[in-house]
C-alpha cells in the first residue's frame, strides 16, 4: 500500500468551524489521508474559512498568495476554501486565484471525497449548494481513537435572525436542528473516546428543535449519558432563551454555569436599527431571571461599536448596560460592512470614534473580567484537568465558569473532574489546590 497523503487544514472563525474540519478532516480519512500540522508536508491544504468581518476574507486571498510556492514546488499539492468565505463568495475565489483547486460552502463538506477524487483527475471543483440530503447523514460515525477531555458538537446550523450586520445567515443558510437521537449516539461515541466535557454549538443553539422539548430537553438526555462530566452550549439568542432552559440552568446537575448570551448593544434605538428585536431592558430582565435560577452564572458577551448612526449617547447606553450586568467574559468588535447586508447601505461612522469607542468599552469588559475572576479566589469549584502546565508538577484545566485553572497535580488527573480551592488570581488564570 501506498504511504497515505497528508490533510493540513487551518481553522478561521468560530467554534462551529473548528468542529467542521474535524468533521472533514475525517471525511478525507476515508480517501486515505492522515492530518499533518505543517503546510510544507501537505498534499491536500484546506483553509476553512469565515467571512463574519472584512478583514477576514482579505486574510483568505493573502493566505492563499503565501501558498502559492508550496503548489510551484509540489504540483500535487491540492489546495481548498471552505467555510464561510467559500459559501460567500466561492465563484469570486475560483476566478482571483488559480492556485484553488476545490471550493465547498459549510453545507457541503460531506461531498468533499468526490471532489477529492474530482481535483485528483485534474480538474476544479466547486459546491456551494444547500443540499437536502444532510451532510451530517453522510457522514460517518465517529473515529474510535482517543479523544480530548473536552469536545464540541454541532446540533443546530444557521440562523433566520438576520440581525442588519451579519453575514451569518447568508453563509450558513436558514436554521436546521439534527435529531435528538443522532446527537445522543454521537455524544456517546464522543464519551467513549475520552470525553468528559460536550459543548453544544449552532449560530442559535438555543433555537434547537430537534428534541421536542427544545435545547432544554436534549440537555437532559445529555445528562443521563454515564461518563460525560460536563455541558455547555454557545451561542445562544436572547429571544430564544426559554423557560425550560433557564430551568435548567437552576437544577441540571451538568450543565455548567456559564452562559454567552450576545446582546450587542444597550441602546434601544441601535438594537431596533440591528433588527435584534429585543431591548436592552428585555435583556436585563432576563439575565434577572437566568440569575434567579442560577446565582453564580457568569455570563459572556458580544458587543459591535460604531453601528451605523451610533451617537456618543448610544454608546453610553451600552456602557450602562455592561455595568448593570456584568460579564465574566466578552468579545467586542468594531461595526464592519458586511456587503449584502442591510446596514451596508447606512452610512458609516468614522474610525477614530470606533476605535475610541471600542477602546473605552474594552477597559471596562476587561476589568469586570478581572473582578469577577479575583473574586474566586476562596471558593471550591470543580476543574475539568486537561493537559501538563508550564511549569513540571503542575496541571492546567477549565473551572465550571469556564476559568483557566492551574494547579500542582499528578498528570493521572486528566481528563477527571476534580474539586479545587481557588488560592490566587492571576490576570489571565487562577491558582487552586486539588481537594480529592
Ligand atoms: N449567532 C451568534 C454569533 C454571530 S457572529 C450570535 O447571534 O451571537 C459572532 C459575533 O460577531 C456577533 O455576536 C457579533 O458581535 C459579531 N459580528 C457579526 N457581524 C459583525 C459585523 N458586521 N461587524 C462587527 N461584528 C460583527
Ligand atoms: Fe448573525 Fe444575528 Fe444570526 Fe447571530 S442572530 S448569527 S448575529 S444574524
Ligand atoms: Fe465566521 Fe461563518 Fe462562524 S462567518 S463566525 S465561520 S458561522
Amino acid at each position: 500500500m501506498s504511504a497515505p497523503r497528508k490533510l493540513f487544514v487551518k481553522t478561521y472563525g468560530c467554534q462551529m468551524n473548528v468542529y467542521d474540519s474535524e468533521r472533514m478532516s475525517e471525511a478525507l480519512g476515508g480517501q486515505g489521508y492522515v492530518t499533518t500540522d505543517r503546510a510544507e508536508d501537505a498534499d491536500m491544504i484546506l483553509l476553512n474559512t469565515c467571512h463574519i468581518r472584512e478583514k477576514a476574507a482579505e486574510k483568505v486571498y493573502s493566505e492563499l498568495g503565501r501558498l502559492r510556492p508550496l503548489k510551484d514546488a509540489n504540483p500535487d499539492l491540492k489546495i481548498g476554501v471552505t467555510g464561510c468565505v467559500a459559501q460567500a463568495e466561492g465563484e469570486e475565489i475560483m476566478r482571483r486565484a488559480p492556485v484553488v483547486d476545490l471550493v465547498v460552502g459549510p453545507q457541503s463538506y460531506h461531498r468533499l471525497p468526490a471532489m477529492e477524487d474530482a481535483v485528483r483527475k485534474g480538474g476544479r471543483a466547486l459546491d456551494t449548494d444547500f443540499p437536502l440530503d444532510d451532510k451530517f447523514d453522510t457522514l460517518k460515525s465517529r473515529p474510535k481513537a482517543r479523544r480530548a477531555p473536552s469536545a464540541f458538537l454541532t446540533v443546530q446550523e444557521g440562523c433566520d435572525k438576520f440581525c442588519a450586520f451579519c453575514v451569518v445567515p447568508y453563509t450558513r443558510g436558514a436554521e436546521v436542528s439534527r435529531p435528538a437521537d443522532r446527537v445522543l449516539r454521537e455524544a456517546r461515541e464522543l464519551v467513549e473516546a475520552g470525553v468528559a466535557e460536550l459543548t453544544l454549538l449552532g449560530q442559535n443553539v438555543n433555537a434547537y428543535h430537534g428534541h421536542p422539548g427544545g435545547l432544554a430537553g436534549l440537555i437532559w438526555e445529555l445528562n443521563e449519558i454515564e461518563g460525560l462530566e460536563r455541558i455547555r452550549f454557545t451561542t445562544s439568542h436572547p429571544n430564544d432563551m426559554d423557560d425550560a432552559l433557564i430551568e435548567a440552568h437552576g437544577s441540571c446537575p451538568k450543565l455548567m454555569p456559564y452562559l454567552h448570551l450576545p446582546v450587542q448593544s444597550g441602546s434601544d434605538r441601535i438594537l431596533k436599527a440591528m433588527n435584534r428585536k429585543h431591548t436592552a431592558d428585555g435583556y436585563i430582565r432576563l439575565i434577572e431571571r437566568i440569575r434567579a435560577a442560577r446565582p453564580d452564572i457568569l455570563l459572556s458577551g458580544d458587543f459591535i461599536v460604531g453601528f451605523p448612526g451610533e451617537t456618543e449617547a448610544d454608546f453610553e447606553a451600552t456602557m450602562n448596560l455592561i455595568r448593570t450586568v456584568e460579564y465574566g467574559q466578552a468579545y467586542s468588535f468594531k461595526y464592519s460592512t458586511r456587503p449584502g447586508t442591510p446596514a451596508a447601505e447606512k452610512p458609516q461612522l468614522p474610525e477614530d470614534v470606533m476605535n475610541d469607542r471600542l477602546q473605552r468599552l474594552q477597559t471596562l469588559l476587561t476589568e469586570q473580567q478581572q473582578r469577577l475572576q479575583a473574586a474566586m479566589v476562596g471558593r471550591e469549584v470543580g476543574v475539568l484537568f486537561e493537559k501538563p502546565g508550564r511549569i513540571e508538577g503542575q496541571m492546567i484545566g477549565k473551572s465550571d465558569h469556564l476559568h483557566a485553572v492551574f494547579a500542582e497535580a499528578p498528570a493521572s488527573v486528566r481528563g477527571q473532574v476534580r474539586r479545587v480551592r481557588i488560592v490566587e488570581a492571576g490576570p489571565n488564570s487562577l491558582k487552586g489546590i486539588v481537594l480529592n
